[in-house]
Order: C-alpha cells, then sequence, then structure tokens
C-alpha cells in the first residue's frame, strides 16, 4: 500500500523540494489536493511519522492515482546533450502533457522539448518546433570521448550514428587518404583522425556545418592523429579541386542522393579505392544491392548493411564498394 504525508497547501512545496532532495518522494503516484491541503507519496518504509526539517507530520496509508508514465512508456526519442528530440508523429498518438510529464521524470535535466517537423532536402535540416522548455539551439554532444559543436535546426545531426561513426573509423588504416563527401559537422572524420594517421578531407555544402566542422577540429585538436583539411564545396566541385585518383577511401553520407555522384567517386577514388556509401531503400539488403549494381557497373559491392531506420519497411544501407582497376 502507497505511503503519504497530508501538509498544507501553502508549505507544500517546500516540503515537496525536501522530499525530492532527499530522495524520498514516491515519483510513481501523483501529488492530489484535499481541501486546503496536498497530499503527497512518501517512499518510507511503514506508516508513523515523518521528519522535515521544519515540521513533523504523520505517515499514512493512501491510494493515489499512479503516475499515467508508468503505465504508458516514453515514446522513441534522442536525448542529445540537455535537449530531446521528438519525431512528429508521436503526438499524433499521445498528448504532448503526457509526453513532456514522462520526459520530465525521466530526464529530469532536460531543458528543451523539440519536435522534429520535416527535413529540408538539401542540407538534411530538420524544421524543429519547440514543445516545452527554453531555445536551447546550440549543444555539445561526445561520441567516444570526441566532442561536436551542433546547431540545431541548422545542420545535419544524428546522434544514432555514433556506432557507424566508429564501426567506419576502425575499416580505415594509418597512411591512408579519406575524402568524406558529405561529413555535415564531422561525425566520421573526427572519428577516424582520432583513431589513424591519415589525410582526411572533409567537405560539406552548407556553410553552418563547414563552420562547426572547422571548430569541431579545433575543439578535438589534442586528441587527432590525422591531418584533416575541411572545404565548403559543392561535391561535384571537389574532382576539380583535388587530384583525380587521390583517394584510397571515400564515405559517400548522403542517402537521398548518394547515387547521383558516381562520377564525382569514379574520378576521386583510386583503383581498387573503397567506397561506403550511404543509400535509402525498402525491405532487404539485396534491394539495396540491385540498386546499385545498376549505377556501378563493374564495382564489386562487398556488402550492404542496414545502419538506421529512415521510415517504416525503408532503411538506410551502407554498402561497402571496391572500384575496379579497369575504370
Ligand atoms: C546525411 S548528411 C551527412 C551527415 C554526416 N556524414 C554525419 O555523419 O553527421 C548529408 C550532408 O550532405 C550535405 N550536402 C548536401 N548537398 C551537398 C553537395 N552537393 N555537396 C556537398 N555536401 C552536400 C548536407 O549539407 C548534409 O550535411
Amino acid at each position: 500500500m502507497p505511503l503519504c504525508i497530508s501538509i498544507e497547501r501553502t508549505l507544500a512545496e517546500r516540503a515537496i523540494k525536501e522530499l525530492r532532495r532527499r530522495g524520498i518522494l514516491d515519483r510513481e503516484h501523483l501529488i492530489t489536493r484535499a481541501g486546503n491541503s496536498v497530499i503527497v507519496p512518501v517512499r518510507v518504509n511503514a506508516p508513523g511519522e515523518l521528519e522535515l526539517s521544519f515540521t513533523r507530520l504523520p505517515v499514512f496509508e493512501c491510494s493515489p492515482p499512479l503516475r499515467e508514465i508508468v503505465k504508458a512508456p516514453l515514446p522513441s526519442l534522442d536525448v542529445v546533450g540537455n535537449v530531446v528530440i521528438l519525431r512528429e508523429n508521436v503526438l499524433k498518438l499521445r498528448r504532448a502533457e503526457d509526453i513532456i510529464a514522462a520526459i520530465k521524470q525521466v530526464y529530469p535535466r532536460v531543458k528543451a522539448v523539440w519536435v522534429k517537423e520535416e527535413t529540408n532536402d538539401v542540407f538534411r535540416i530538420p524544421l524543429l518546433k519547440l514543445l516545452w522548455g527554453e531555445e536551447v539551439r546550440e549543444i555539445t554532444v561526445k561520441e567516444y570521448g570526441i566532442e561536436m559543436r551542433v546547431k540545431l535546426g541548422e545542420v545535419y545531426f544524428n546522434p544514432r550514428l555514433a556506432e557507424e561513426h566508429r564501426s567506419v573509423a576502425q575499416l580505415t588504416k594509418n597512411g591512408e587518404v579519406v575524402v568524406d563527401v558529405f561529413s555535415g559537422i564531422g561525425g566520421f572524420t573526427l572519428h577516424i583522425a582520432s583513431m589513424r594517421r591519415c589525410l582526411v578531407v572533409a567537405n560539406d555544402l552548407n556553410p553552418v556545418a563547414y563552420e562547426l566542422l572547422v571548430e569541431n577540429i579545433k575543439l578535438n585538436r589534442r586528441k587527432l592523429k590525422s591531418t584533416i583539411i575541411p572545404l565548403n564545396s559543392d561535391a561535384v566541385e571537389l574532382p576539380h579541386i583535388l587530384r583525380q585518383g587521390v583517394a584510397d577511401r571515400l564515405i559517400a553520407d548522403f542517402p537521398m542522393k548518394s547515387t547521383e555522384y558516381y562520377e564525382v567517386y569514379e574520378k576521386l577514388l583510386k583503383p581498387r579505392g573503397i567506397l561506403h556509401l550511404y543509400t535509402v531503400s525498402t525491405c532487404s539488403p539485396e534491394y539495396a544491392r540491385a540498386k546499385l549494381a545498376g549505377v556501378f557497373e563493374n564495382w564489386h559491392i562487398v556488402q550492404c548493411k542496414p545502419v538506421l531506420e529512415y521510415a517504416p519497411r525503408t532503411e538506410i544501407y551502407r554498402c561497402d564498394l571496391v572500384k575496379p582497376d579497369n575504370v
């Protein structure tokens, strides 16, 4: 049976703060009103008396309502720094107040809850609507000890890519020239540079992403072993900026459009160079493979593996390809 104290309304806030600080506020049940009193559920062993710093109160058995969040778990969300990002469709299933209450209880330090409304096609930037809290847009996140500054709503950023950044970095070897064709704020680049001695060219067309890429290189400079060349160009210009056949490895993380840049990859990569290409496909890795086979004739498609869910029954795959000798 739950246990409660009853306290006069004007003293309730002070008592609740103290209970919370002492870790004896019962968060599974709701605080309710009874006339001029407030009934506060508490986590103590047995009925009796509870001593607060400013008063003593009887503890009695009670039946406060369960918090809804206990019955309904948190929706799928991303927590980045002290900010929570929800997908728009979550609001079709549950009331905003319930979601906010649940988030605040599980993540008490959260300062803002944003709803991701749509993604602008060119820079892959989400349109964010503030559901609750302060307009916190500038945050610092950490992936495997690498710090990254992010401006939410101005650059592409997905906290679910941390493992993928690491996996690709683990595939690289010392001495390679790597071109991160669509680098964003530098996820792949910084992971590679923190693990290997390479030359990494990181490029993004979005000027804000480029600005943050440069800032993130500076922020992590003590941890980086590679030389990084940041660029702010259209990918189609890269073969005019860099020497043709310069790259041992390319990363092409622009899933909706990556196949449109075939000529760029073909020009920049050495024979037998490796391309990590991200692409959107339905159903299975075989569909992703078949889609690429039509574009990358004679290239060896080593594997396609799912990385992220993009939409129901649609995933983002990473396909690893090897450029043939004779292209
Ligand atoms: C999916 S995001 C890349 C994410 C990044 N690799 C990461 O791990 O966070 C695709 C990026 O491509 C950039 N982009 C779009 N069109 C481009 C182009 N023509 N040339 C270079 N970059 C482009 C966008 O600004 C965006 O940052």
